[in-house]
């Protein structure tokens, strides 16, 4: 069973309080982190906003949000009703003047309470934010600044808002969220690689032959066109989420659990990785944006139409890439995310080398390497492809066989989302699962070489049908190393 440890009591002040992801992610996981019993009663939840809302009104606004995005069943009223009581609201401009006399008055009837300043709000007022959170005498000891992705859209950007938001915060007190961090299986990558002797012997280029991360998604871009048109997979998916999966798969061990320890690793990966230019773009890359298509068997349109005009944005990027050290010379990982693919899909795949000899008639020999699947979404688990003998009579025969766990099945408890424990680890003052100034700049110091080489050849993305698994250059660019993608619909 789980073990609920209480935090600090704490004000969290929500910067974009009536915002889509305030909405979707923070409320409902503050509730369940208050549910639970984890959340002291002397905590607040402050949303912060330009809007001129009474307390009511941004209640009612938290009640709704909560019924859309927390399943009925959790939502008992009573329960629902003393953590609303706990919500406030301060009508604040965050970027200029107003409010912030008040939102000082409010935060000052707690003046011992953890302070984490959460940034829901467009990277562009960060910078502008901070600065007056420290004008009005807002930055202590006691509080943290949380900063959502994107963390600009290229180094230069990237640099520009680190240095903002740290001329006010030192590096301790900021918080980058990588939400994939929070997710409980890539949290168990680390216990899986660390904690298991079988595991850490093989993880070298002498066993594994190469590593497949896939992170597919059904959705289209769900309202968030104009932001979406401006970023595209590369920056949405693969510069944050994809990497950070990478780095902690191919990760050396840490000296702790120490925030820095695990940072200094990740870092070493993310500046190992080989950059890709003008001259290798087209063979190590793949561009894709949908068009019309189905995916769970309803029609959908493509991503132009969704957008209402032409764009060369991609929705879908597949790639390999190297990492140059010894561990992982001459191991592929080729990696791969999109929209309106066919599943909604997390996972690693570790497919190890093929047996180099083998005492079985070529006949009975599978031939099948072993293979490590682990799933991320949904269904955390997982699963170790081992040959196996087929039962019964017939001659001695191989088959692959999954070594299959589900953690859902395994612990039968709920999976918390990702931001119950990162919200819970900011206030903590753990940043253990948060992004480093310098990983983040690694990772863009890496992406903007990408993005460079496709600008240079500026060719359109290549369409794919929604609900399938993305352009058929894709397939190719595996297959021509003569590896095919792992494939395992539902
Ligand atoms: C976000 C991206 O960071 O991650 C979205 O901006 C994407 O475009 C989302 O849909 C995916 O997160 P999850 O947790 O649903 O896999």
């Amino acid at each position: 069973m789980a073990t609920i440890i209480p935090v600090a009591s704490f004000d969290c002040v929500v910067f974009g309080a009536t915002g889509d992801l305030t909405a979707r992610k923070l409320l409902p996981a503050l509730f369940y982190r208050f549910r639970d019993g984890q959340i002291p009663e002397t905590s607040r939840i402050i949303g912060a906003s330009r809007s001129e809302l009474s307390l009511d009104a941004f209640r009612e606004h938290a009640r709704d949000a909560l019924k859309r995005f927390v399943p009925a069943a959790d939502l008992t009223d009573d329960v629902l009703g003393r953590f609303l009581d706990h919500v406030d609201y301060v009508a604040v401009d965050g970027a200029g003047d107003s409010g912030w006399t008040d939102l000082v008055a409010k935060l000052d009837e707690r003046p011992d309470q953890v302070r984490p300043y959460y940034l829901a709000t467009s990277p562009d007022l960060y910078g502008s934010i901070c600065r007056n959170l420290a004008a009005h005498g807002l930055v202590g000891e006691k509080s943290r600044v949380v900063l959502e992705k994107p963390i600009g859209k290229d180094l230069k950007s990237a640099r520009a808002i680190n240095d903002a938001v740290g001329e006010v915060f030192p590096e301790s007190q900021i918080f980058r969220i990588d939400h994939y961090l929070g997710k409980e299986t890539v949290q168990n990558l680390l216990s899986l690689r660390f904690a298991n002797t079988i595991f850490e012997r093989l993880w070298t280029s002498d066993v594994i032959d190469h590593v497949q991360i896939t992170v597919a998604e059904t959705v289209g871009v769900e309202g968030r066109a104009g932001y979406y048109d401006t970023s595209g997979a590369m920056r949405d998916m693969l510069q944050n989420h994809i990497l950070q999966l990478l780095c902690l798969t191919a990760m050396e061990s840490p000296l702790n659990l120490e925030a820095n320890s695990v940072r200094d690793e990740k870092l070493k990966v993310l500046r190992a990785l080989k950059p890709i230019t003008t001259h290798d773009i087209q063979s190590v890359t793949v561009r894709g944006q949908y068009v019309a298509g189905a995916v769970d068997g309803k029609p959908v349109e493509g991503y132009l139409a969704e957008l209402g005009h032409e764009s060369r944005t991609e929705t879908f990027v597949a790639m390999k890439v190297e990492i140059q050290s010894g561990r992982w010379a001459g191991v592929p990982f080729y990696l791969r995310t999109g929209k309106r693919l066919p599943q909604k899909l997390s996972e690693i795949v570790v497919q190890f080398r093929a047996s180099p000899f083998s005492i079985f008639p070529e006949e009975a020999f599978g031939r099948e390497p072993n293979r490590l699947v682990i799933r991320l979404q949904p269904q955390e688990g997982m699963k170790l492809e081992v040959m196996t003998k087929d039962p019964g009579p017939g001659g001695l025969r191989l088959r692959p066989t999954d070594l299959d766990i589900s953690f859902e099945e395994t612990f039968k408890q709920r999976y918390p989302d990702a931001y119950e424990r990162l919200l819970m680890d900011v206030v903590r003052g753990n940043a253990t699962l948060f992004m480093r100034r310098d990983e983040v700049e690694a990772a863009w110091a890496w992406a903007d070489g990408v993005l460079k080489a496709w600008a240079d050849r500026p060719e359109a993305p290549r369409p794919y049908p929604a609900g399938s698994w993305g352009p058929t250059a894709a397939i190719a660019l595996i297959e021509r190393d003569g590896r095919t993608w792992h494939e395992e619909l539902r």
